[in-house]
């Protein structure tokens, strides 16, 4: 099977890093559209391949889409990242653009491709390539949910002293730091209740730290995080590649579910070999319920951009 990645910046490189080390991809192409990145990029994990031992392919190119025909998947990472202080949804003018054309360029190629929509605003651009591509709905998948989800089990584990991996948590609605909802009340710790172990101003101190998390590390480090980002990204593409039918919280289009229609947002999926199938319904409590519903308004809001 073989993945495009486009964009060989930060997230792009760590996702294709986290691929070939679990041999997910035959064949791996970074595409980038400054010239000799992802050559060089790609040249330079390829060259691991002898100390992991992996046998993925990895070919980079400047721009050459042809060279992505036939790709079961494509991880759109390209655009630009944001800087301290800023928002994902600043990003907008610039990333639309850039997202539109590689969206399209990537089609050409790649008539029954999956797209894993990575650049922000996340739950945007993820609707546009949706709407520039016309493609079925279950083909196009915004990751950010996953990534929320891993730092909000983070934070759990923190205060629980446990386990990352014993912890089920999900966090749902937007990609954004005042949009998404880290459900705390769903938490599970080993089937136990978080809610049960936490006081209520601890939950409430590890749902803010949830959203403010990568704006957190893109102070600390000048620019946004890739690590965690390109380790969910490559989860993402895993459970595609080999059908592993994995949940998680991607930003999918709507069409009733949750009570909401023609917006892409965050909620539970499986993830297998036709992209997404079968959003998995939750029983959400009335704050839960408004708290999704004012998450679909500010992204609707961001949406209408697209059209101005
Ligand atoms: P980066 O600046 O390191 O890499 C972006 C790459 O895209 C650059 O190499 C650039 O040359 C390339 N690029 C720009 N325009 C292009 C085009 N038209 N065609 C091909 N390549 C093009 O940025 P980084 O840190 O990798 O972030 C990438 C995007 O992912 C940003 O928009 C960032 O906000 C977003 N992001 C999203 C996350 C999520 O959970 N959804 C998490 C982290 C980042």
């Amino acid at each position: 099977m073989k993945v495009t990645i486009v964009g060989a910046g930060a997230v792009g490189a760590t996702t294709a890093d986290n691929l070939i080390r679990r041999n997910v991809a035959e064949e791996l192409v970074l595409l980038d559209i400054k010239e000799g990145v992802a050559e060089g990029k790609a040249q330079d994990l390829a060259q691991s391949a002898a100390l992991l031992g992996f046998e993925s392919k990895i070919l980079g190119v400047t721009n050459d889409y042809a060279a992505t025909a036939n790709s079961t998947v494509a991880v759109i990472t390209s655009g630009i990242p944001r800087k301290p202080g800023m928002t994902r949804e600043e990003l907008i003018g610039t990333n639309a653009a850039i997202v539109k054309s590689v969206a399209e360029n990537l089609l050409k190629y790649s008539p029954d491709i999956i797209f894993v929509v990575v650049s922000n605003p996340m739950d945007t651009m993820t609707y546009l390539a949706l709407k520039a591509t016309g493609v079925p709905r279950n083909r196009i998948i915004g990751m950010g949910g996953t990534l929320d989800s891993a730092r909000f089990k983070y934070q759990l584990s923190l205060k629980l002293n446990a386990s990352p991996a014993d912890l089920n948590a999900l966090v749902i609605g937007g990609h954004g730091d005042t949009t998404m909802i880290p459900l705390i009340k769903h938490a599970t710790w080993n089937s136990v209740p978080v809610s049960q172990l936490l006081t209520e101003e601890e939950q409430a101190e590890i749902v803010q730290k949830t959203m403010v998390g990568g704006a957190t590390l893109t102070a600390l480090i000048g620019t946004s995080a890739w690590y965690a980002p390109g380790a969910s990204s490559a989860a993402v593409v895993e459970s595609i590649v080999r059908n592993q039918n994995k949940l998680f919280t991607a930003s999918v289009y709507l069409n009733g579910e949750f009570g909401e229609s023609d917006i892409n947002l965050g909620v539970p999926v499986l993830i297998n070999k036709h992209g997404w199938e079968k959003i998995i319904p939750l029983k959400l409590s009335t704050s839960e319920q408004e708290a999704f519903h004012k998450s679909a308004a500010a992204v609707r809001a961001m949406n209408q951009v697209l059209t101005e």
